[in-house]
């Protein structure tokens, strides 16, 4: 398990010796260099499928209106671990790209507050995008009264997408709507020799994890776990991290990450997968690049168990970094990403519903319909993983905490980490 973490590290330390090779950490022999203002670098980790797509169907109309080149900058891996590490050394450098993705919430703010962004209210007074963005998301990528990002989208972190087939020959005759439920439902698929609960690498597991605290806990406990008045350490706390034991102990073999878990339950191999809605447009979108399943019959979804009536959200956002080289550009690219035809191009594909309140809601069918209207209906919860509640170093330690427990097992152990964790990096 300690593989993807030496793996993100020597990313990020080639990226830091790339980088002392061009120039010693002081970009500017970098800036001497000629730059290119027909190119714009747009950092992400959108490269697999179903993700890739998205950001293609954006390219392609920003290319279109701009007459400028996009350059893809994204670096593999779901979730961003490796891309995030490599972010880090890169902005820590001086030498970041034009534009990257930062999801809204604490992880953004912790950009902001190293000085690392330039607001861009400059975009909301042009575009005015303070009417067609919702007030709790501009909240979200505010510091100190100025605004810090353009949202493209609105995710939902808490969806178990299921195997219809898998679930009928195992005898689960109802969609588990509670932990005890889901824990019989993976006995049962267990004993048809299928796996019952498909997970990826590390990071798919404090995806899970979010989701478990959630059902177990309860929404206002859960969102308390960002205040003041959060609890790690009551018998609440035990008792959702013995749930997140028990749900593990039905997981199979991690795969490299969370495409092929997911495709483990589209064909047929595994009874249950908890992850983002990311996971629709991988299913749902034609081959070249998702699967071509059909929804209902080959795969299913629900609220992961115990969180029904609760939307667990995440948003990815486009920044605008001090120091980049082709700002002009920049802009360009965010001007695209805030339009009703960006984010109507890019989110039926990527999985995810728009930040605007005014897309063209007939694009979104099937899942994305019912998204929609749990993000106006549902009472909301932040994301852990996907940063929302925590800023990136925070997100690392309950990582590392997740990661010895897989190996461990060791409930009173994990409980004490993320204790230390919220007491170290939280409010
Ligand atoms: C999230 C990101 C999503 C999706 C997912 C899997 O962090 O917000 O857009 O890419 O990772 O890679």
């Amino acid at each position: 398990m300690r593989r993807r973490w030496k793996a993100a590290v020597a990313v990020a330390v080639a990226g830091l010796l790339t980088l002392t090779a061009c120039g010693g950490g002081d970009d500017a022999g970098r800036r001497s260099q000629a730059v290119d203002h027909r190119k714009v670098e747009v950092f992400s980790w959108w490269t697999g499928p179903g993700e890739a797509d998205g950001l293609k169907a954006m390219k392609e109309i920003f290319e279109r209106r701009s007459g400028l080149r996009f350059f893809d900058a994204a670096v593999a891996g779901g979730s961003g671990d490796q891309a995030r590490a490599l972010l880090t050394t890169k902005l820590q450098a001086g030498t970041p790209p034009d534009t990257f993705q930062g999801h809204a919430g604490a992880e953004l703010q912790g950009y902001v507050r190293a000085g690392q962004l330039e607001p861009v209210d400059f975009l909301y007074d042009e575009l005015g995008l303070r009417d067609v963005l919702p007030r709790q998301l501009i909240d979200q990528i505010s510091v100190d009264g100025r605004i810090y990002s353009v949202p493209v989208n609105i995710h939902r972190s808490n969806v178990m997408w299921f195997s219809p087939a898998v679930l009928r020959r195992a005898g689960v005759t109802e969609v588990p709507k509670t932990i005890d439920e889901f824990a019989a439902a993976l006995e049962k698929v267990k004993k048809t020799g299928k796996i019952p609960l498909a997970i990826g690498s590390e990071w798919t597991m404090v995806h899970l994890l979010e989701s478990v605290l959630l059902g177990s806990l309860g929404t206002d406990a859960y969102n308390a776990l960002w205040t003041a008045n959060s609890d790690w350490s009551g018998p609440a706390m035990t008792k959702a991290l013995n749930d997140f034991k028990t749900i593990m102990s039905y997981a199979g073999d991690p795969s490299d990450d969370w495409q092929p878990a997911a495709k483990q339950v589209a064909e047929g191999y595994a009874g249950f997968t908890v992850m983002g809605d990311w996971a629709y447009g991988y299913f749902h979108n034609p081959p070249d690049g998702g699967l071509g399943k059909r929804s209902g019959t080959d795969f299913d979804w629900a609220p992961s168990p115990g969180t029904g009536g609760t939307f667990m959200w995440l948003s990815d956002s486009f920044t605008l970094p001090k120091g980049a080289l082709n700002r002009d550009g920049a802009v360009a690219w965010l001007k695209v990403a805030a339009s009703r035809e960006g984010q109507d191009a890019f989110n039926p594909k990527k999985g995810s519903i728009p930040a605007r309140r005014d897309a063209d809601t007939s694009l979104y069918t099937g899942y994305l319909a019912d998204a929609l209207k749990d993000w106006s209906g549902d009472r909301l919860a932040g994301s852990i993983q996907h940063g929302v509640n925590v800023n990136d170093a925070w997100r690392v330690s309950i990582n590392e905490a997740v990661g010895v427990f897989h190996a461990s097992r060791d409930v009173a152990a994990l409980q004490t980490a993320l204790a230390e964790a919220a007491k170290a990096f939280g409010r």
